[in-house]
């Protein structure tokens, strides 16, 4: 099939390498300039690990082509896939709806011929019909039909989540053909058993919310266990483990530490909670703000801990930040907690010096006061207090014997409950967690 993706960002870029993938012939269409110009030379403008290999190789084949013409687009497709942002209005808990209403604007008006129109991106309940009556407004004598499909993909696996994923999930209006062609575009993956869940676009939009608020409440809730365990002296990771081996409750998803960040997770579920208010269900996701509550108290219980680790004040001292990434294999930064944490542990007085292995130059961006080390060695030199925020795997397995001979002072605090506790302790250093 001719498919279109609208938007190459983590989401979109994903997508159209992994339709070409399944064999179909892709146009992706992407508006920043530069962007663009990498992505048709086959190189991927961020950290995914399997993505470049996928995108040169049908970039390289002609299966995949990019271009930042609606009009292209619209003249090339059979079905569109709507893949751009949705970030949080600032100042605001909803969602910025401004691209998407920009694409429907943009395309319906120049499509000829009778296209279906899938949504990815995460959009409040009820988007779907609202776009839809505006795309019969816009439409010139062509049968436009809009569908949800929402993308459940996590960054760092994006590539396996797309193309073997648990459930492929239709929000479709009744009388349309938006099945049958979901059926031929994942043929794939269907084939192989995926469970395809159809149903109407309230639905589909509001199985990705509810997706989303399930996951960070669990999050959340293991969080919220572990304010308990600092104050009863227990041990969070042994009760997640216990807990966890319970089928109905699960160990993943179950991992205390730092808390939720990056590009979806906080902003969906403000964003739900916003929705539900204007529904007049306000009361039905409140808990939801608690969630938000006890993941943002993570960021602040850790400045507190570092601050306490330093004996009472950090004016002046040497703090060794190592992970930025809102979590490992990513090089997102986007509402990161652990930038968040160094950008609080500097106000405070304390010179910071952050390493990452793949998110400086988008950390750098974002917080140019904070110092940067090329490496952990570096960025832990006379350092008073290591914290790993991030769980990469080299953090994971650092020698603490080798780096105790950087630091001013053995003070290592594990903010992901990633460290073997006993190893560092048995190195000599004062572990934290
Ligand atoms: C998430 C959803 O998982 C995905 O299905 C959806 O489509 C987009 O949002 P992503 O943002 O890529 O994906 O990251 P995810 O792996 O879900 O992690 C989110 C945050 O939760 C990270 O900051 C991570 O460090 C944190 N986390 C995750 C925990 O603190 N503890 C855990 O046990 C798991």
């Amino acid at each position: 099939m001719r498919i279109v993706v609208l938007g190459l960002g983590y989401l979109g870029a994903t997508h159209a390498a992994c339709m070409a993938e399944m064999g179909h012939e892709v146009l992706g269409v992407e508006v920043i300039p530069e962007k663009r110009a990498q992505l048709a030379a086959g190189e991927v403008p961020f950290y995914e690990p399997g993505l470049p290999e996928l995108l040169k190789r049908h970039i390289d084949g002609g299966s995949l082509k990019v271009c930042g013409s609606y009009a292209e687009a619209a003249d090339f497709g059979d079905v569109f896939f709507i893949a751009v942002g949705t970030p949080q209005k600032k100042g605001e808990y909803s969602a910025d709806l401004k691209y998407v209403d920009a694409a429907i604007e943009e395309l319906i008006p120049l499509l000829s011929r009778d296209v279906l129109i899938l949504g990815k991106s995460t959009v409040p309940v009820g988007t779907t019909q609202r776009l839809s009556e505006r795309v019969d407004e816009l439409a010139k004598d062509v049968e436009i039909e809009l569908a949800w499909n929402p993308e459940f993909l996590r960054e760092g696996f994006a590539v396996e989540d797309t193309l073997h994923p648990d459930r492929v999930v239709l929000g479709a209006f009744s009388g349309g053909q938006a099945e049958l062609i979901c059926r031929e575009v994942y043929a794939p993956i269907l084939e192989a058993g995926t469970p395809f869940i159809v149903t109407d676009p309230p639905t589909a939009e509001l199985v990705k919310t509810s997706a989303n608020a399930f996951l960070a409440t669990k999050i959340s809730f293991i969080n919220a266990i572990a304010e308990v365990c600092d104050a009863a002296g227990a041990d969070v990771k042994a009760i997640a483990d216990a807990i966890g081996y319970d089928a109905r409750i699960g160990r993943r998803f179950l991992n205390a530490g730092l808390g939720f960040g990056g590009g979806c997770l906080p902003k969906d579920i403000r964003a739900f909670m916003a929705r539900a208010g204007e529904l007049g269900a306000a009361e039905a996701l409140s808990f939801l703000r608690e969630v938000d509550n006890v993941n943002m108290r993570r960021r602040t219980r850790m400045v507190e801990l570092t601050r306490e680790v330093c004996g009472g004040s950090l004016l002046g001292k040497r703090i060794a930040i190592l992970g930025a990434a809102f979590k490992p294999e990513s090089d997102d930064v986007r509402d990161s907690p652990a930038l968040n944490v160094a950008g609080q542990i500097q106000l405070q007085g304390a010179s910071v010096t952050v390493y990452d292995p793949k998110a400086m130059d988008n950390s750098r961006k974002l917080f140019p006061t904070l110092d940067y080390a090329e490496s952990a060695e570096t960025a832990c030199d006379s350092a008073d207090v290591v914290l790993v925020l991030t769980e990469w795997r080299e953090f994971v397995a650092l020698n603490p014997t080798k780096l105790a001979a950087e630091v001013r002072q053995k003070n290592i605090i594990d903010g992901r409950l990633c460290l073997d506790e006993r190893e560092w302790v048995s190195a000599g250093w004062n572990y934290a967690s």
